[in-house]
């Protein structure tokens, strides 16, 4: 995303990740000299206040557990008048994968990850932000079913994090033989954006 962010608005743009391995990942993968890469946490941004005109959590937001900080956080480093966008699933309004339709024990586990719509949105708004948009957004997760059992062999979804082993076994065989039966063709998904501004 922030190579993308660099050359749409221009830089710089500053990517804060907690994990040493996914910032590793990034700068292989997505060095750009407009973006720069930070160790710290929604919780704890190291840059100073109102230094940011937007923010972006890409489906980060499940993962922070210190959520009224962060949301706290979000609000110091983000100018007034400026953005904060979050990309997400919410719990009550998961999107319409294929291998839900197959396996509805993964989409369960998936779903005990998220937050509901209304818990997200209150995350928020208890922090001083005022919600000005809420928008479906539908992307192309990969090019084709080949592509996505690919990933999903490589474990890559945290969901199979909070699975037993019999459960994602029993999953890749139902989707095995499902294989043959479904669309082959490039895979779309729809996830939830809400558009944020500093309340007042
Ligand atoms: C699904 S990945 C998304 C990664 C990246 N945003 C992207 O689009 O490629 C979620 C990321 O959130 C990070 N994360 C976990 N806890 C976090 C926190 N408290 N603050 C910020 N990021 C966190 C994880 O290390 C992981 O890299």
């Amino acid at each position: 995303m922030t190579p993308a962010l660099a050359s749409a608005f221009g830089g710089p743009v500053h990517g804060v990740e907690p994990s040493d391995r996914m910032r590793a990942q990034a700068l292989a993968h997505a060095a750009d000299p407009a973006v720069t890469y930070a160790a710290g946490s929604a919780e704890r941004i190291p840059l100073p206040d109102a230094s940011c005109d937007a923010a972006l959590l890409f489906f980060v937001w499940h993962h922070v557990v210190g959520r009224a900080a962060a949301a706290r956080e979000l609000r110091r480093v983000v100018r007034p008048g400026g953005t904060l966008f979050v990309q997400a699933n919410f719990a009550d309004r998961m999107p319409d994968v294929w291998w839900f339709r197959v396996v509805p024990e993964w989409e369960a586990a998936d779903a005990a990850q998220f937050r509901s719509e209304h818990e997200v949105k209150s995350d928020f708004t208890a922090a001083g932000w005022t919600l000005v948009a809420h928008e479906e957004v539908t992307w192309v997760r990969s090019a084709s079913l080949a592509e996505d059992v690919e990933r999903l062999r490589l474990r890559s979804v945290s969901a199979f994090e909070h699975m037993s082993e019999e459960v994602v076994d029993a999953g890749f065989a139902r989707i095995e033989a499902a294989l043959p039966s479904l669309d082959d063709g490039p895979q779309h998904e729809t996830s939830q954006l809400l558009v944020l501004r500093p309340a007042g």
